[in-house]
């Protein structure tokens, strides 16, 4: 297991152009192995997460080839072959989760397994509603995990209420409901990330909104086309880079071609609310998505209070907002945020603990965390990302502000979302890492 010390930096300063979005890349993936025809996708996200998704799809029949970094995917108009050996998603819970929709689909029985954090994290959420749609998935792991068997049917459609806020789970019925007879429609309580809607729309489903009521139409997989896929920068791995200017004063950061999905922007209105310098420039869209760039200057913060509705629009930028809090002067509290716990780790938990060996006053709540920001980070430690990405990511930009550095253990996991991190951190702030 390796690990990484980060020294604390005299400026940040530079242009990023950060890597793809990681959750549009595995839904590219998946729709074009399932689509009549050729796809191609650009800037598809090399990461350990999307590169299972990828090799899942050609086990299931899809051949895929890549030439000048560009995917090319000859899909399977819905009709995948059984594969012959166990389908393994690594780390990801949206490969796992929105394959299995696929598989609910297909005439035979399939294996979708993952390393440990993914054997560990809550599966009946996708099993209930592919079951009510008639297919058979048994819950091989010990507690409602991971391996999941799924033996595919004739689907009928649902009307399903989702019992927490995922867009995982909400992707999963909607791919599922591809192969169903009649109307699919999935009622969220909040918004969640709607790329999976929205991609499908571009390629020929009949899926619409509103509210929080999402339909999809029956007879979806006959309409869906090969399509040329331009995959935007992943907001998720901007966030580091944005928060690391904005805390920082005589900071200035170019982000550039980012995906700005509103649903997965919220970090940026409360940065703003903290007394953020942040730009953006809108340049056009991407798979179906807005993109543009984010210039961030860097000024004094106070603390926020971020919760509700918000949240999933946040979700995976909780761990760098905590950083964020304790670089600000004043109170952060995070809530309504328990579905942290059931991430790649128990992020509330694990951060809490991070920020605290670095100094930071901080209080581990049920369903979040109060940061008591005094505007620096001490450091001067060594923290356990407990094999979780973001962890790794957000500890390592605490450490470039921390005024005694941090070590970072356990950081091999950067690999599953954003293998170009260091590369990037070394473009912001040149020689802090080693
Ligand atoms: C994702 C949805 C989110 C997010 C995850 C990726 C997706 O999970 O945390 O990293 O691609 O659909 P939820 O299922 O909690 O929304």
């Amino acid at each position: 297991m390796s690990s990484v010390s980060v020294s604390p930096c005299a400026g940040i300063a530079g242009e990023i152009s950060v890597a793809g979005d990681k959750s549009i890349s595995h839904r590219a993936a998946i729709i074009s192995a399932l689509a009549s025809g050729a796809s191609s996708i650009e800037g598809f996200l090399r990461s350990e997460d999307c590169l299972s998704t990828l090799r899942i799809v050609e086990q299931l029949g899809a051949a895929v080839s890549e030439s000048g970094g560009r995917i090319s995917i000859q899909g399977c108009a819905g009709s995948m072959r059984s594969p012959e050996a166990q389908l393994d998603c690594g780390n990801s819970g949206t490969g796992m989760r929105l394959l299995a929709g696929v598989l609910a689909g297909q005439p035979f029985e399939s294996i979708l397994t993952g390393d440990a954090s993914l054997s560990s994290r809550p599966m009946k959420r996708i099993s209930q509603p592919l079951e009510l749609m008639g297919a058979e998935v048994r819950l091989t792991g010990d507690r409602g995990t991971a391996p999941v068997t799924v033996k595919g049917a004739r689907l009928k459609a649902i009307s399903y209420e989702l019992p927490v806020a995922s867009a995982q789970v909400k992707s999963c019925i909607l791919l599922a409901g591809l192969f169903a007879e009649g109307d699919t429609v999935v009622m969220e309580p909040k918004e969640t990330r709607n790329h999976t809607e929205l991609m499908l729309a571009d390629a020929g489903a009949d899926v619409s909104a509103n509210g929080l009521t999402v339909t999809l139409k029956g007879g979806g997989i006959k309409r869906l086309k090969g399509m040329d896929w331009d995959v935007p920068g992943d907001f998720s791995s901007a966030a580091f880079w944005i928060v690391c200017a904005a805390a920082r004063e005589g900071a200035s950061v170019s982000l550039k071609d980012v995906g700005l999905n509103p649903r997965r922007t919220a970090l940026l209105e409360a940065l703003r609310r903290m007394g953020a310098d942040i730009a953006v420039e809108a340049k056009g869209s991407g798979a179906s998505e807005p993109v543009g760039d984010i210039t961030v200057k860097g000024a004094r913060l106070t603390g926020t209070e971020i919760g509700g509705a918000e949240i999933p629009n946040l979700v995976d930028e909780v761990p760098i907002l905590a950083v964020a809090g304790a670089l600000s002067e004043g109170r952060t509290v995070i809530r309504d945020a328990q579905e942290l716990r059931v991430k790649e780790s128990d992020r509330l938990s694990v951060m809490a603990k991070c920020l605290e060996s670095a100094g930071v006053v901080v209080e581990e709540t049920e369903d979040g965390m109060i940061i008591d920001g005094s505007a620096s980070i001490k450091g001067g430690c060594a923290v356990e990302s407990s094999g979780d990405h973001r962890i790794a990511m957000a500890m390592a930009v605490a450490g470039l502000c921390a005024s005694d550095g941090i070590e970072v253990r356990d950081v091999d996991c950067v690999l599953t979302s954003y293998p170009t991190f260091w590369d990037d951190m070394n473009k912001v702030a040149e020689g802090c890492c080693g």
